[in-house]
Order: C-alpha cells, then structure tokens, then sequence
C-alpha cells in the first residue's frame, strides 16, 4: 500500500533521509521511529506529496505521489504534528468543508459528523469556532475529519500528542478496528510503549538511514538482546540508536 524507494532528501548540507526503502502492506499499522531530527517528519511529508523528495519513489496504493498526486492522494490522509484547522470555522463546518472536498455523500455526513464529535467529547463545542479550540481539540476534530472520509493509506505524525488518556485509549482501539478493516496506517511516535503494543512492524530510522525494521521479534534478534535481556522495545530502541554514535 505504501511503497518507499531509495528516497533521499537534502535541506543544503543536511541529508534529512539517506536512501530509505520500506513497504507497507494493506492493514498494516507501521510504526515509524528515530530520536529527534532522524527525519521522520521529512519521510512522512515526501509521502503525503507536500514536501518533494531529491530523489527516490513513494507509491500509494500503487499511485506515484509525483506521477499521479492526485489519485494518490485520495487514497491518503495526512495528519500532521501541528494540528492546522481554519479558525473561523466550526466544528460542524470544518467536518462539512472536508466532507465536501472529499466528496462524502451528503446524507452520510448527516448522520456521521453528530457521531464522530460526539466520539471525541467535542458535541458541546459543534458550533464553537476553532480558534477557541485547544491543541488537543484541533487534534481530536482532524482525526475525525480521516474519519469521515474514510481513506485507504493513514499518515500520523505524533497523533497523540495533546490528547488526553480517554482519547488516547479511543484513538488506539480505532486505529486497531480500522486496520482490521483493512486501512493502511504509518505513524511517527516517540511513545515507544504504544508502538509496542499497536504496530504489527515497527522501523527505526536515525541520521535519515534505516536501522533496523520488523516485527517485535525481528527489532529483538537485531538488537541481540539475550533470553534473559530487557525485551521492551523501549531497550531495543535504545541499544540500536546508541550503536550510531
Ligand atoms: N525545512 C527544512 N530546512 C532545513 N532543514 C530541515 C528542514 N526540515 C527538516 N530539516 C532537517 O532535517 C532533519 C530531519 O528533520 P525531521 O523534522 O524530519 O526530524 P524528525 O525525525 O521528525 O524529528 P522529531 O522527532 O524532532 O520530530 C533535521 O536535521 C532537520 O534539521
Ligand atoms: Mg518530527
């Protein structure tokens, strides 16, 4: 669903992503690892056809994001670090806007956006502006948003951060039904322990190189850890971006 090919970015002298290759198949929940500045962002922008790569392929859904942006973009959804929603909407309205680029059918929206807001304690604030919202409220009202559309492929960059423990339980048990349905999910998280328990693999990449990728079981045997070691992903994770320095 997601294919990445010897994808390579330069900002001036900094090589944010060095030849990274992965794949990501239908149903997927792929976690995306890396200290700070290992280019995360970077990959999960070049995939999302807002940022361009310097060289390389990204492939959704068998849609080349340069060749073919705009199929390939109906088959994604972005959700980005920083939650960017129009101020002088609402609630009510920001969900109706994307349902209408996205094309939702009108009456599905009826019944869907009470649900959705209510899915996310947001119905007392439905017609509330969203400059009175909260950085988490943002968060909660795009994930809704994906939500309503219904893509094949999601991207996440840091989905929980701002949310609260309800919500995050919420936003864990949804990603899990909607990759059991099939949805495609890619997630950039420095919550280690919920990558451990959500993401079926898991890459870690540091410098912009990919380091290590697999199952929990594949990052183990990588990283060497013995019988008796810490298996917590969070020692994996460690021992591995150590060994770059
Ligand atoms: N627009 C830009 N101009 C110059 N350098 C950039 C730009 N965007 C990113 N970089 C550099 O690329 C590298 C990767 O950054 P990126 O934001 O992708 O990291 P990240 O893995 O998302 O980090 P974090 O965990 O802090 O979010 C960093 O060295 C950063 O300084
Ligand atoms: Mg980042």
């Amino acid at each position: 669903m997601i294919e990445i090919k010897k994808l390579n970015k330069t900002f001036g002298a900094c090589r944010a992503l060095n030849d990274l290759d992965i794949t990501v198949k239908p149903g997927e929940i792929f976690g995306f690892l890396g200290p700070n500045g290992a280019g995360k962002t970077t990959a999960v922008k070049i995939i999302s056809g807002i940022l361009r790569p310097t060289s390389g392929t990204v492939c959704i859904g068998g849609y080349d994001i340069l060749d073919d942006t705009i199929k390939a973009k109906r088959t994604l959804a972005y959700i980005p670090d920083e939650p960017f929603v129009y101020p002088k909407l609402t609630g009510y309205e920001f969900l109706r806007f994307i349902g209408d680029i996205y094309k939702v059918p009108f009456s599905y929206q009826k019944s869907e956006i009470p649900v959705l807001l209510k899915l996310f304690d947001l119905s007392a604030f439905t017609h509330e502006l969203l400059e009175t919202y909260s950085h988490g409220m943002k968060q909660k009202l795009l994930i809704a948003g994906v939500l309503l559309r219904r893509p094949k492929v999601l991207l996440f960059d840091e989905p929980t951060v701002g949310l609260d423990p309800k919500s995050i339980k919420k936003f864990k048990d949804i990603l899990s039904d909607l990759a059991k349905k099939g949805t495609t999910i890619f997630m950039c998280t420095h919550i280690l322990e919920m990558a451990q328990k959500l993401c079926t693999k898991i890459a870690i990449v540091n410098f912009g190189r990919l380091i290590a990728e697999g199952t929990m079981s594949d990052l183990k045997r990588i990283a060497s850890i013995d019988a008796d070691g810490d298996h917590s992903l969070e020692n994996i994770f460690l021992k591995l971006t150590d060994s770059e320095f």
